[in-house]
């Protein structure tokens, strides 16, 4: 015989096993539910692979298996071997292009508002002096007169000057290389004391043994005031 605390009791437990079992249905549809595609086969590729990779724990031991890692250490060799010889190439290459003070020295700036009318400014350049003289409207017009016959070596003063004012001449005596003096001289341009050659204010050889005219190296006038030879 149940009293009402054992019924209340039972009547609970039925509850708790009925909601269990819902539980435990609902749990049982989800699994089928995600186990719906397992009937799905993993590709057999094992054709496709070699005898020597088919086996994870194999060691490779001869030298047709061992291929692959071979090529992989000759690859990395020759990326590694190029590039030290490019490294190499490109040392070389840099050691025979000339070096910065070399470059440095090819051309030379000089500003022209540091020359005084009338003066001959010597300057060195590459090795050899170079005169760069600030002409007087005299000198232009005297050397602009000259008659090209009556010269060894027939210059014009036209031919010499970019800037009438300005000549710019390697301070080299064509007969044996000494330096001539400025303002010197019976044409009062250059005097070569060596052996007596007369240079006018065009760098024209007038007088003495020395062949030619003073050379004229390249130069320009970039601005107003200032001259690059070179
Ligand atoms: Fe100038 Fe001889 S070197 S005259």
């Amino acid at each position: 015989m149940m009293n009402a605390v054992s019924r209340a009791y039972v009547r609970g437990g039925a509850q708790a096993l009925t909601s269990g079992l819902k539980a435990s249905a609902v749990a049982v549809n989800s699994m089928a539910n995600r186990q719906a595609h397992t009937d799905l086969q993993v590709p057999d590729f094992s054709p496709y692979r070699r005898e020597s990779v088919k086996d994870s724990r194999r060691r490779n031991e001869t030298a047709e298996e061992r291929k692959a890692f071979s090529y992989l250490l000759v690859g990395a060799g020759a990326v590694g071997g190029a590039y030290a010889a490019k490294g190499l190439v490109n040392t070389f290459i840099g050691s025979m292009s000339a070096s910065a003070e070399v470059l440095a020295m090819a051309k030379i700036e000089i500003k022209l508002a540091d020359i005084p009318e009338g003066k001959s400014v010597t300057f060195k350049w590459r090795g050899k002096p170079l005169f760069i003289r600030h002409r007087t409207a005299a000198e232009i017009e005297t050397e602009r007169g000259v008659a090209t016959s009556t010269l060894r070596d027939p210059e014009t003063d036209d031919q010499r000057v970019i800037k009438p004012e300005w000549l710019v001449v390697i301070g080299v005596c064509t007969h044996l290389g000494c330096v001539p003096i400025a303002n010197a001289g019976d044409w009062g341009g250059y005097y070569c004391p060596c052996h007596g050659s007369h240079y006018d204010a065009s760098g024209r050889i007038r007088k003495g043994p020395a062949p030619l005219n003073l050379e004229v190296p390249t130069h320009e006038f970039p601005n107003e005031g200032l001259l690059i030879v070179g």
